[in-house]
């Protein structure tokens, strides 16, 4: 089996006491010596929270942008100036204008730099809609197709199309896929495609059904009760040996996933280093 390791370098929580919190989401994985940053985070803190775990960016092969939140991609320039050069893989969408609109409360929440900024700061955009494979057995996937019937996204969440605001398809949403040879890993940013989408696809572009863990950003905080309920029956019938789950997944989730799925959830703040090895296959 293929071992994947996982750091969270940047999370809403932080496990004590050295480490700092954010809302934003930055986790570093390494599979086959080779590593790949999904996401980066608000700012300085992933960066910060990388050099306290002793995690050097040099090196990492592509950075991977989940969506275009600021949550996951404003410290991209930060993660450059550590990374060096570097290849960022993201869907065109990703770089458009996002907000949050609710009432009369309209917020910018899209990436707050502007692309030839990026460029000039060391990021070579390689943008896809479709999945791009990264190295054998490990994918980003691109464009999640929506096909459950209990995942419909955020109405909440806007993207400016001609000058009006619409409810964003959030096409940009993606995650990374690793095929252990035992089983899928999915790593999840924001799941605003919907987390069991996004496992659905996962099982799609790479032809292998066990989902062995999934980990990252599940959005179950805000999505409502059937769809928490929902997506706990599924994931009880997709039986993975980890589920690491934090950011938008939210406390009163991740403490239904707990008493749910017993020691095999994980409530994966900043700080945590996750390997997932034979050790999971009992
Ligand atoms: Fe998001
Ligand atoms: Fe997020």
């Amino acid at each position: 089996m293929r071992e994947v390791r996982i750091w969270v370098l940047s999370d809403n929580t932080a496990a004590p006491p050295v480490f700092l919190a954010e809302h934003g989401l930055s986790l570093l994985l390494e599979v086959e010596g080779k590593r790949y940053l999904l996401d980066t985070g608000q700012g300085e803190v992933a960066v910060r929270n990388a050099e306290r775990m002793g995690v050097d960016l040099r090196g990492v092969e592509a950075i991977i942008l989940s969506h275009g939140h600021y949550d996951h991609t404003a410290g991209l320039p930060q993660a450059l100036r550590r990374t060096g050069p570097c290849r960022v893989i993201c869907h065109p969408a990703a770089l458009h204008a996002k907000y949050y609109q609710l009432g009369e409360i309209r917020r910018h929440i899209g990436i707050p730099w502007r692309r030839d900024y990026l460029v000039a700061n060391g990021a070579a955009f390689g943008e896809s809609t479709g999945p791009t494979l990264l190295a054998e057995g490990v994918w980003v996937t691109g464009e999640i197709p929506r096909r459950t019937d209990y995942e419909p996204g955020d109405p909440n969440l806007k993207c400016e199309v001609d000058g009006v605001l619409e409810v964003d398809p959030l096409l940009d949403d993606q995650a990374v896929v690793v095929d252990t040879g035992e089983g899928l890993v999915v790593v999840l940013g924001c799941a605003h495609a919907g987390a069991m989408n996004t496992c659905l696809y996962a099982r799609e572009i790479s032809g292998v059904e066990r989902i062995l863990a999934v980990v990252g950003g599940s959005h179950l905080a805000f999505l409502g009760r059937e769809q928490l309920l929902r997506t706990i029956e599924e994931l009880r019938a997709m039986d993975p040996a980890r589920l690491a789950f934090s950011h938008c997944t939210g406390q009163a989730a991740a403490l239904e996933l707990a008493t749910t799925f017993g020691d095999r959830f994980i409530f994966n703040q900043t700080g945590t280093c996750l390997t997932l090895d034979a050790s999971l296959l009992g």
